[in-house]
């Protein structure tokens, strides 16, 4: 998992992860639908075999579709196995005979979403690669620093940080639902609850691609100062 967005942790060393799998002949899957398009993804200086991201997150397109990238060693390993593909959704020697210069049929591409996408990207080429990660960066930093000023500490180090989705920490004894539902009602902010053991100690907040804005960052912390005090 490169960008965890239950926990909101960014796993900051995905080469030395490389290097274990491949010490150890397997090879490393990276998940990176909450970081592609919003923080560095070098999948090939990193040595991963297998990322998959999506469109929905950093990089602001409609979701549907998951870009996906298959390293040689990958590949060699999908044209070697011996047991078939049990499942037909993701297998990925059919879809390798449907991306081919001689296409076999696996699904029905959907169009729209291809051009949707296709423009989400000229939207990130347009802004530049550097200059889109430093945004996603500042908005984090400047949330960051607002939540601790109103008395919310973060769940996360510093160093394991991840800029598009953060966790602040609830103090005891705070209405979780009822504050976030009075931002929604109140604000029109939606905000996320903690999953599974984080749930009710943490919120999970959300600055991704188009969102990543210091205009929302700056309305939110105006809100939940205005909640806060009353709650
Ligand atoms: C890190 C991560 N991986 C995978 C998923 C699943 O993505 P999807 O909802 O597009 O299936 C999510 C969704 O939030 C996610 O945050």
């Amino acid at each position: 998992m490169h960008a965890e967005t239950s926990t909101g942790a960014c796993q900051p060393d995905i080469a030395a992860v490389a290097e274990v799998c491949h010490r150890r002949d397997a090879l490393l899957i990276l998940d990176c639908v909450t970081s592609l398009g919003g923080l560095p993804v070098q999948v090939d200086a990193w040595g991963v075999d297998v990322a998959y991201g999506a469109s929905q997150k950093c990089l602001s397109a409609p979701p549907g579709l998951a870009p996906i990238t298959v390293s040689p060693r990958a590949e060699e390993r999908l044209r070697t196995r011996r047991s078939p593909v049990t499942s037909f959704y993701l297998d990925l020697s059919l879809l390798d005979k449907y991306w081919s210069e001689k296409p076999t049929y696996h699904h029905t591409a959907s169009i729209s979403l291809a051009y949707a996408l296709r423009e989400a990207l000229r939207l990130v080429e347009e802004e530049g690669l550097s200059a889109r990660f430093a945004r996603h960066q500042r908005n984090a930093e400047r949330l960051w620093g607002g939540l601790e000023a109103l008395g919310l500490s973060l769940l996360v180090p510093p160093t394991h940080r991840l800029p598009s989705l953060s966790t602040p920490v609830l103090p005891a004894g705070l209405d979780d639902a009822g504050l976030r539902r009075s931002l929604l009602q109140d604000f029109n902010i939606e905000i996320a609850g903690g999953f599974g053991p984080l749930a009710g100690k943490v919120w999970r907040i959300g600055l991704m691609g188009y969102s990543s804005r210091a205009e929302n960052v700056i309305t939110l912390l105006g809100a939940l100062a205005e909640l806060l005090k009353t709650k």
